[in-house]
């Protein structure tokens, strides 16, 4: 997409009338101990698009998320969410982390997470009332996990965990969405609730940028792509820039996505392959 958009995050051709970018990134840089562990990044993800971040392990995708959302510090580089910094858009932005990265013994229960997405229209002072828990327990039921507003999420599995953050997301009526691996580990049946709640985000006009490591779903799910390996390696439409060459750029040798023809036709008869290209039956 470069060359496409100007920096300013407007189509060059249609300056005044076309809406700023989603997510605008310009030569990103961060480092952990000095090593950078995203190089030179530049990301531009229009609105109203459900787009894809992969790459393997390490590749710096959790990182990313976390640079623009301002919980690393950059060592180089600006963002902007809608056109505007993200210190100014925070309550128009929400992130569901990575289940690794959450405390899940903090004592509290899924209602309490969901309400959590709440605090930011409620502004810190003020308790939650009748109407945010009424939201709350709408958004629990869309995430089908109404019956367990009041178990500690301690004590949820996994999948269970995963949609009451999703709840809390919902809840937040935010314009952009970042998602590090919602889908991983669950079972297929939330994995396709979890999928149809984003995609109808999506269909409202939201922008949900999801980490997503099952490249085998890439194109049923997603309209657009980030494949990342320390650098951008490209990123554009799904149906241009998700190709098996640009695949290998970003994974090496550890990706063999062959017979299933997968970025072009119907699929093969293998069992789908996980980012690392571990073969799951
Ligand atoms: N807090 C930290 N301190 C030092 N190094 C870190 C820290 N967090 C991440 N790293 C390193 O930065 C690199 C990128 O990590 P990151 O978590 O962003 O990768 P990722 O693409 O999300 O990987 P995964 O697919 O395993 O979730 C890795 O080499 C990781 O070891
Ligand atoms: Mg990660």
């Amino acid at each position: 997409m470069r060359g496409v958009f100007t920096a300013a995050g407007r189509t060059a051709d249609d300056p005044l009338h076309e809406p700023a970018l989603a997510v605008h990134v310009e030569d990103l840089t961060v480092s952990y101990q000095g090593k950078p562990v995203l190089w030179d990044i530049d990301i531009n993800i229009p609105p109203g698009v459900m787009a894809a971040i992969v790459g393997p392990n390490g590749a710096g995708k959790s990182t990313l998320i976390k640079a623009i959302l301002g919980l690393v510090p950059p060592t180089a580089g600006h963002v902007t969410i809608s056109g505007r910094p993200y210190k100014r858009q925070r309550r128009k932005v929400g992130y569901v982390p990575q289940r690794s990265s959450v405390d899940w013994d903090f004592p509290t229960t899924a209602l309490d997470v969901v309400m959590m997405g709440r605090y930011g229209h409620l502004g810190w002072f003020r308790h939650p009332g009748r109407h945010e828990r009424a939201r709350a327990l709408a958004a629990l039921d869309e995430v089908r996990m109404r019956d367990f507003a009041d178990r500690q999420i301690s004590q949820l599995s996994g999948g269970q965990q995963q949609r009451v953050f999703l709840a809390r997301a919902l809840v937040q009526e935010a314009d952009v969405y970042f998602l590090d691996e919602p889908m991983a580990g669950v079972d297929a049946t939330t994995e396709r609730t979890i999928v149809g709640l984003l995609q109808m985000l999506r269909d409202r006009g939201k922008t949900v940028i999801v980490v997503h490591h099952d490249l085998q779903t890439v194109q049923d799910y997603f309209d657009w792509i980030v494949i990342l390996n320390v650098r951008v390696i490209a990123q554009g439409p799904v149906g241009t820039a998700y190709t098996l060459e640009n695949l290998h750029r970003a994974y090496g040798g550890q990706i063999s996505l062959i017979d299933r023809g997968p970025l072009a036709g119907p699929r093969g008869p293998e069992a789908p392959l996980d980012a690392a290209g571990d073969r799951h039956p």
